[in-house]
């Protein structure tokens, strides 16, 4: 399976409400955010081709299963680690508690359902200090295409899957987190804080909540009411020293 952040082409019309996220692009905003905070630690579930991994300058752990890296994703980087690994496979070797003390930033960017990224996400929460952030991608779809569970190519060219239930999962079950969508383009992005690593109600609801949120749509749950629920922000509003950096082609 291939996935991708391209631009997508719109092939089918949206229903009428349909939240679209047309903000500045996510890769100067990750780029923002690793200057901003200066992690010393960041871990990325899902590089492909390294695009997202060349904006992180610091110590950096990148898990994919299927690495497509171009370009010189090592950089300045004093440390990388590549693993070859399905996030599930990783989480299991216990590896990230040997190769890092905490994770301080983390973008949750691999397999686009949204059982995987609940897993990413809890699995990622336990690696981090309270004081650390957890970025989600994907969580503003750009069609009812390419929010479906299969990826229909025919259809749409960029596949951002059912992450979208992440925002409503984490809200209902995590009010204690500070949860905000922000409007980067081409489909959004989730940035968590208030962690908490011990925090089981997650790991204890997973396979409620995965039965629960399976079949749901967006088309089911309402465009204009999901639109609402997201509260999507304008990033550069939220992040005012964003609007002083270049601009990603
Ligand atoms: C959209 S791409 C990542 C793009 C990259 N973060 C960027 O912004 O340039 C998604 C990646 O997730 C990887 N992936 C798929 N299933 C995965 C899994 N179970 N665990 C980790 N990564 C996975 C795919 O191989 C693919 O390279």
């Amino acid at each position: 399976m291939t996935q991708t952040n391209a631009a997508p082409s719109e092939k089918e019309p949206r229903p009428d409400g349909w939240p679209r996220a047309r903000g500045r692009h996510y890769l100067d905003v990750l780029e923002h955010l690793h200057s901003a905070y200066a992690p010393d630690w960041y871990l990325e579930i899902g590089s492909g081709r390294g695009h997202s991994l060349m904006r992180c300058p610091g110590r950096a752990i990148a898990v994919d299963p299927d690495f497509r890296l171009s370009g010189d994703v090592m950089g300045q980087k004093p440390e990388l680690h590549l693993i070859r690994q399905t996030s599930a496979a990783f989480v299991a070797s216990g590896a990230a508690q040997k190769l890092a003390p905490a994770i301080d930033l983390a973008f949750i960017d691999g397999m686009h359902l949204f059982e995987y990224v609940l897993d990413d996400f809890i699995a990622t929460e336990r690696l981090c200090r309270p004081g650390s952030t957890i970025l989600l991608h994907d969580l503003v779809p750009f069609s009812p295409a390419s929010a479906e569970r299969e990826w229909d190519t025919s259809r749409t060219k960029g596949w951002s899957g059912d992450v979208w239930k992440m925002t409503l999962i984490l809200r209902e079950y995590r009010p204690d987190l500070t949860y905000t969508v922000l409007n980067p383009r081409p489909c959004g992005l989730g940035l968590i804080t208030g962690l908490d690593p011990d925090n089981t109600v997650l790991s204890e609801a997973r396979d409620n909540i995965v039965a629960r949120f399976m079949d749901l749509t967006i088309e089911d749950f309402g465009p204009r009411k999901f639109g609402r629920l997201m509260n999507m922000q304008d990033v550069e509003k939220v992040f005012p020293t964003l609007q002083q950096t270049e601009a990603a082609e």
